[in-house]
């Protein structure tokens, strides 16, 4: 690979309504995998963002009285204040109203409008402003006069002069692309509704609107303006470097992993990667498509009005938990109950007890049997040692498909295997005893919490740097095994503590 850099994405986000739990969720999957192949040595680019224009946002702005310019940029600086709260490590934030990203897009639109894959016509139809998306008449029929995507009401657009993108000529293209790159498509539950779709037959899609100002407007045809969806997708390769910078370009492309909410898929899925191959660029390694945070089983969402915001959330647990509960609670890629209780139960059955008291056991224990420092000498356990080897391979695989779920599982197991064996090896016998072997169980059970600290960090940054310090140690890649001899273990305060009622 040489010196590509791993490149991963968060959708960017409307910037028309306050970010609540279902952005912050995609963007701490991305943080959460790009912390984890920094972990291993990658060097690593996230990339977040705002999606600025369109119908949607330009109504919101002129409700509010505010010009759209100053409207988009308190959500930007929201955004980004969230990211920080959330402790995210972004290394690109890309907004589609700055310069560079105009640019790249109305490049791509003439290259495109040269090829002939852009193309005169006309449109009217049906159109949701609140998905940006353009619809059929059957389909709208079919949803009952409504969004088939939200269910709110449809605006009809009237016949108006438009672009349209040659979709219908990449079906088979993506058929095969589909087939070859089996890991294209993720989860592999989201991709045969992609493939049937495409299957069925693409129409072109119309990527312009007439009416709409806010928006960047049709070189050579300042009536018009690029369809909001064009535009937007096209920040995965503005900010990349397409094409002012072609030396950044061709470390960062193609992508690692766009990371999109279920309902997005479609356009990552078959919009995207058929512009891509329109471009003729390389198409990204994977699309992963998760699912939803849901209250009283609707999606958290604005229109739903059921918004929970992490501030909200984060008043009395550190947003780490958060983090943590949302990569720990759910399967990436399925739906799942969102509640405070189930924060609190898993602080409280993950974090609290198992993962708290054997920081505190062998703190303790270290201080009281060997006066605050880890053993001169001795040897790590070997029944640990083979969990540890065997609990690396898993959570590595798993971190590597995204499979949070699976990593932290395999991770627990390894907490658990360390508590039982401060039970089954009963260090306060063997230190009346005088055995030989306590020094054995203190340096296995310091390994433990470097282990332990070292995988979890990209799931709770902050925690784990608090974690390290207590054993006056520097976040890496553990290794299993290590040791460390004569060292002093400082210890500290409860990591985790109880949660105020
Ligand atoms: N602007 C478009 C994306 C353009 S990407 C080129 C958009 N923005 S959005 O503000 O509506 O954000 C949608 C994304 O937020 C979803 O794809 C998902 O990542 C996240 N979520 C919003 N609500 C969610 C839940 N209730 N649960 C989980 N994630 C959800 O669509």
């Amino acid at each position: 690979m040489g010196d590509k850099i791993f490149y991963i994405t968060t959708p960017i986000y409307y910037a028309n309504a306050p970010l609540h739990i279902g952005h912050a969720y995609s963007t701490v999957a991305a943080d959460v995998a790009k912390r984890w192949q920094a972990l291993r040595g990658r060097e690593v680019f996230m990339l977040t963002g705002m999606d600025e224009h369109g119908e949607k946002i330009y109504r919101s702005a002129l409700k509010d009285g505010v010009e759209p310019q100053d409207w988009v940029d308190r959500y930007a600086d929201d955004a980004r204040k969230l990211w920080s709260f959330m402790n995210i490590a972004y290394d690109g934030f890309v907004r589609t109203t700055d310069s560079a990203h105009k640019k790249t897009v109305e490049e791509v639109f003439r290259k495109l409008r040269a090829k002939g894959d852009i193309y005169d016509a006309e449109y009217e139809g049906p159109y949701c402003v609140s998905c940006e998306t353009f619809f059929t008449d059957q389909q709208v029929k079919d949803a009952g006069d409504s969004c088939p995507d939200c269910g709110k009401k449809i605006t009809e657009i009237k016949k108006e002069s438009a672009l349209f993108f040659r979709l219908s000529a990449y079906g088979d293209k993506l058929l095969d692309f589909y087939k070859a790159n089996p890991d294209f498509l993720q989860p592999s539950g989201m991709a045969n509704k992609t493939m049937d779709t495409v299957r069925r037959g693409l129409k072109d899609l119309c990527v312009t609107r007439e009416r709409v100002t806010w928006g960047i407007p049709v070189p050579g045809d300042p009536s018009k303006t690029i369809y909001v969806w064009f535009d937007a997708l096209l920040n995965y390769l503005s900010a990349a470097g397409f094409p002012a910078d072609p030396e950044l370009f061709s470390k960062l492309w193609p992508a690692d992993c766009h990371i999109v909410g279920k309902e997005i898929y479609y356009f990552h899925t078959v919009i995207w990667p058929a512009m891509i191959m329109a471009l003729e660029l390389p198409l990204p390694q994977k699309v992963y498509g998760h699912g939803w945070w849901t209250l009283r089983d609707d999606k958290i969402s604005k229109s739903t009005g059921n918004i929970v915001t992490p501030y909200e959330v984060c008043g009395k647990l550190h947003p780490d938990i958060l983090r943590f509960f949302f990569l720990r609670e759910m399967p990436f890629g399925t739906d799942g109950a969102f509640s405070l209780e189930r924060i609190e139960a898993r602080y409280i059955s993950d974090l609290a007890n198992p993962l708290g008291n054997l920081f505190k056991r062998t703190e303790v224990m270290i201080e009281k049997y060997f006066a605050g420092k880890t053993p001169a000498e001795g040897s790590f356990d070997a029944a640990i040692l083979q969990k540890q080897k065997e609990t690396l391979e898993s959570f590595s695989r798993s971190m590597d498909e995204l499979r949070f779920h699976g990593a932290l599982n395999a991770l627990w197991e390894l907490v658990d295997a360390a508590n039982r064996f401060i039970e089954d090896k009963k260090p306060w016998v063997m230190y009346k005893e005088k055995s030989p072997a306590l020094n054995d169980v203190l340096l296995t059970l310091e390994g433990c919490l470097e282990f332990v600290t070292g995988l979890l960090s990209p799931f709770m940054p902050v925690k784990c740097a608090e974690m390290a310090a207590h054993i006056d140690w520097e976040i890496q890649m553990p290794e299993p095994g290590a040791v460390r001899k004569g060292r002093s273990i400082p210890g500290g305060g409860i990591l985790f503590p109880a949660v105020e009622k």
